[in-house]
C-alpha cells in the first residue's frame, strides 16, 4: 500500500512556525494560519506589495525541508505589473500571490522597501518583528441600495469583516459625519486604519482614519523625552523602516537645568506645570513638521505615537504636576502603560492617532527604563545582567529571567561635563579620549571631530580646524582613569603634590594641585585646560553614587558579581568600559562582558511602536520588577563611602586586575581640601 501523499510543508522565518498546507493555498494565508504577521494593504490584490517574502533555497536538514524558489508558483501578471512600478527586489514574491505548490521555508522580511526612498539619519538599525496596534486595510465598499437600506458606515464595517476577517469592527465617531463624502471621493474604495490594541479590556477593532482610495502610507512616532534632549524617529508601521530622526533640546532646561529644579519650578510659580507642558508639547510638534517634511508626508499620516520619559518627563508632558515625585513617598500620579487619543493632548498627527505611553516603574525609574529594559532584554537573559541609562540620574535595572530589581541613583550632570572646570557637551573640540605615559606623565588626548592623537601628525590641523574647546563625558572618565592608573592620584582622590618635582604638568592650585591636561594653543584658539582636585572629588560623588545604587541591588539579590552589563544613553555608548571599570562606576565584570547599547530608551519605544506583543511583555515585566528606593535603604551611605576611593575602597575587582596594571596602594591622607567629604544620598 502506498502512503497518502502528505500536503507541503512550510516553515515561516524568523519566526519559525510551520505547518502543512494544500498545494494551491496563497502563502499569505498559511501565514494568516499560522498566525504569522505579514502586512498587507490591499488585502491581497497585488498593488500594495507589503506582503513581500521570499522562498530560501537548499536542503534544510535540522527541519527535514528541501526548499526551492519553484515550489512556488509561477510569477503572476499582478507581480510583473507591480514590480515594473515599485521595487521588488531579486528573489521577492508577493505572497498574496504566491501559491504552496511544494515544501518552503520561507522568510518573511522585516524591512520590505516600496518606494526608493531616501533615509535621512537611522535610528538603531536593528531590525524589530511588527505586528503594530495600526493597520491600514484597502476595502471596496457596496454602493448603497434601496433594496438594502444599510448606511455608509455599516457598509464599510461589512466589508472590513469580509474581506478582512475583523470581528465586531467598529468606527469612531468622529468620523461619521465625514463617511459619506469619503467613500463618494473616493468611488467606494477606502483604506482604512484600524487599531486593535490588543488587550481584551481595551474592546475590538477601531476604524481611526479613512483614506478615499487606496492609501499606503502609515507612519508612527518613538519619542524619546529626556530632560536635556527630546529624540524622535519617524517609523513606518508598513515597513518598520526609519524614514527620519530628529532631536532638540528640551525647552524645559530655560526653567531648570536638571529634574528636581525643574519640581521647584512647579512649586514656587503657579503656572510653571502649565508652562513646562506647553513647551515640551510645542518642541515636540515643532519636531514633528520636520521630520514629516524630511520624510515627504502628511501629518495625516502618522497613526501612532509611543512616548518615553522618566517620570518627571512623564508627567509633565501628560500635564500632571510633578510635586509628589519631589520627595518620598515619590508618588506616581499613575504608574501602568497608558493608551489614548493623540488630539487629546493636542499632538499634531492624525486626529484618529492613537499615542502609547509605556509604564513607569516606579517614581524615580520611569517608562525610559522601561523601554531600555525592553530593548535589552535583562527578563530575556540567563546571565546576571545589569543595565544601566547613565544621566543626570542613572536609572539602573539588574537581573535576568527569574527576577529584577531596579533602583535610581542621583548621579548629577557631572558625566554630562557639568560641575567639572574644563568639562563640557560631547561636541566637536571636546576631549574624548586620554592617555597618560606612566613615567614622564605626559598626556595624549584626541578630541570628537579628529581621529588622531595629539602626538601624531594631523592633530594640528584638527585642532585648527575644531579647537580643542573642552573636556567630554567619556574623556573625565578616562583622565581620572589614567591619573590613577599613573599614580598621578592615589586610591582616595588626592592629586600628589609630591609629583610636581618630577612634572610641570602637577601644579599648586589653591591648597590643592591639579593636572595640567592642555597647555592651550593659540594657533588652536584654545585655552588650557586643568583637571581640579574638585573636578576629580566631583566625579568621584558621581561614580560612587551610581555604583552604590548598583551594589544595593546586588544586595538585594545577593549577588556578588555580575556577568553582563549594558551601559545606555549616549554617555554610555561612548566610554571605554575598561575606563568605566577602573574608577569604579560599574562593578567588576569580563569586559568583553560590558557593551554600549547606544540609545536603547528609543529601540524600546520603537518596539513598542512596531509590535503589540512589545507592549504586553513591558507591562507584564514591569509589573513584577521589585523597585528599591534607595534613599531609604540603610547600606546605602556605607556602600556610597566605599565607593568614592578608585575602583573602591572594599570591593576586589579581580577581572579589571587581569585587564589592566594597577598601580600599587597609595594613601595619601590629603590637605583639607583633598579628602573627599562623605555625604548623604541626594536626588536631583
Ligand atoms: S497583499 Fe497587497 S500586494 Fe499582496
Amino acid at each position: 500500500m502506498t502512503e497518502p501523499q502528505k500536503d507541503p510543508l512550510v516553515l515561516f522565518m524568523p519566526s519559525g512556525r510551520r505547518g502543512r498546507f494544500a498545494k494551491g493555498t496563497p502563502v499569505l494565508d498559511a501565514a494568516r494560519q499560522l498566525g504569522v504577521y505579514i502586512e498587507s494593504v490591499c488585502g491581497g490584490r497585488g498593488i500594495c506589495g507589503r506582503c513581500q517574502i521570499e522562498a530560501q533555497e537548499g536542503h534544510f536538514a535540522k527541519h527535514g525541508i528541501s526548499s526551492a524558489a519553484d515550489h512556488l508558483s509561477g510569477v503572476t501578471e499582478a507581480e510583473n505589473r507591480y514590480s515594473e512600478k515599485r521595487v521588488l527586489a531579486e528573489g521577492r514574491r508577493l505572497s498574496c500571490q504566491a501559491l504552496v505548490e511544494g515544501d518552503l521555508v520561507v522568510d518573511v522580511p522585516q524591512d520590505v522597501q516600496i518606494n526608493r526612498q531616501i533615509v535621512r539619519k537611522r535610528a538603531e538599525t536593528r531590525v524589530i518583528e511588527r505586528d503594530p496596534a495600526t493597520q491600514l486595510c484597502y476595502v471596496e465598499v457596496e454602493e448603497p441600495d434601496m433594496e438594502k437600506p444599510l448606511g455608509d458606515a455599516d457598509r464599510l464595517l461589512h466589508a472590513l469583516v469580509k474581506e478582512w476577517g475583523f470581528e465586531k469592527p467598529r468606527i469612531a465617531a468622529r468620523l461619521l459625519p465625514q463617511i459619506q463624502k469619503l467613500l463618494r471621493a473616493g468611488e467606494w474604495k477606502v483604506t482604512c486604519a484600524v487599531y486593535t490594541d490588543g488587550r481584551a479590556e481595551a474592546g475590538g477593532p477601531l476604524v481611526t482614519a479613512i483614506f478615499p482610495g487606496f492609501h499606503n502610507v502609515g507612519c508612527g512616532l518613538a519619542v524619546d523625552i529626556g530632560s536635556t534632549t527630546i529624540a524622535a524617529h519617524l517609523t513606518s508601521l508598513l515597513s518598520g523602516r526609519t524614514m527620519a530622526s530628529a532631536g532638540a533640546p528640551n525647552p524645559q532646561i530655560r526653567f531648570g537645568e536638571d529634574l528636581m529644579s525643574r519640581v521647584s519650578y512647579v512649586m514656587m510659580n503657579p503656572e510653571g506645570r502649565v508652562q513646562m507642558t506647553k513647551a515640551v508639547r510645542d518642541a515636540i510638534g515643532v519636531l514633528i513638521a520636520e521630520l514629516v517634511q524630511g520624510a515627504g508626508i502628511t501629518t495625516d499620516d502618522v497613526l501612532e505615537a509611543v512616548f518615553v520619559g522618566n517620570p518627571i518627563m512623564h508627567h509633565l508632558f501628560l500635564g500632571i504636576d510633578p510635586t509628589e515625585l519631589g520627595g518620598a513617598p515619590f508618588a506616581l500620579a499613575v504608574s501602568d502603560a497608558l493608551s489614548f487619543e493623540a488630539r487629546e493632548i493636542g499632538l499634531p498627527i492624525n486626529d484618529g492617532a492613537h499615542v502609547y505611553m509605556l509604564p513607569c516603574i516606579a517614581g524615580h525609574v520611569g517608562a525610559d527604563a522601561a523601554a531600555v529594559t525592553l530593548a535589552e532584554g535583562p527578563h530575556r537573559a540567563d546571565e546576571m545582567t545589569l543595565v544601566v541609562d547613565v544621566g543626570t540620574n542613572a536609572e539602573i535595572v539588574l537581573g535576568n529571567k527569574d527576577r529584577l530589581v531596579a533602583a535610581s541613583s542621583p548621579t548629577g550632570p557631572a558625566f554630562e561635563g557639568a560641575e567639572i572646570s574644563g568639562g563640557q557637551r560631547a561636541a566637536p573640540g571636546a576631549i574624548e579620549r586620554v592617555r597618560i605615559d606612566r613615567e614622564t606623565l605626559e598626556p595624549k588626548i584626541k578630541v570628537i571631530g579628529g581621529d588622531e592623537w595629539s602626538n601624531e601628525e594631523g592633530f594640528e590641523k584638527v585642532a585648527q580646524d575644531v579647537g580643542v574647546t573642552g573636556i567630554c563625558g567619556s574623556g573625565i572618565i578616562e583622565v581620572v582613569g589614567e591619573m590613577y592608573l599613573a599614580g598621578i592620584i592615589d586610591e582616595d582622590g588626592v592629586i600628589d603634590g609630591s609629583l610636581a618635582a618630577k612634572s610641570e604638568r602637577i601644579q599648586p592650585t589653591g591648597r590643592t594641585f591639579s593636572y595640567l591636561l592642555w597647555r592651550g594653543d593659540e594657533a588652536a584658539k584654545s585655552q588650557e585646560i586643568k583637571i581640579l582636585q574638585t573636578d576629580i572629588r566631583a566625579i568621584q560623588l558621581a561614580k560612587a553614587a551610581l555604583y552604590a545604587g548598583v551594589r544595593l541591588l546586588m544586595d538585594k539579590l545577593g549577588l556578588e558579581q555580575v556577568e553582563a552589563i549594558k551601559l545606555a544613553g549616549a554617555f554610555g555608548s561612548y566610554i571605554d568600559p575598561t575606563y568605566a571599570m577602573v574608577i569604579g562606576l560599574i562593578p567588576d565584570c569580563p569586559i568583553d562582558k560590558v557593551k554600549g547599547v547606544g540609545n536603547a530608551a528609543g529601540t524600546g519605544a520603537r518596539m513598542a511602536l512596531l509590535n503589540r506583543s512589545y507592549r504586553r511583555e513591558i507591562e507584564e515585566v514591569v509589573r513584577r520588577i521589585e523597585k528599591i528606593e534607595t534613599a531609604m535603604e540603610p547600606r546605602f551611605q556605607e556602600h556610597f563611602v566605599a565607593a568614592m576611593a578608585f575602583p573602591n575602597k572594599v570591593e576586589v575587582f579581580p577581572n579589571l586586575a587581569g585587564t589592566v596594571t594597577l598601580p600599587p596602594r597609595k594613601v595619601l591622607g590629603g590637605g583639607e581640601d583633598g579628602r573627599p567629604r562623605r555625604r548623604g544620598g541626594r536626588r536631583r
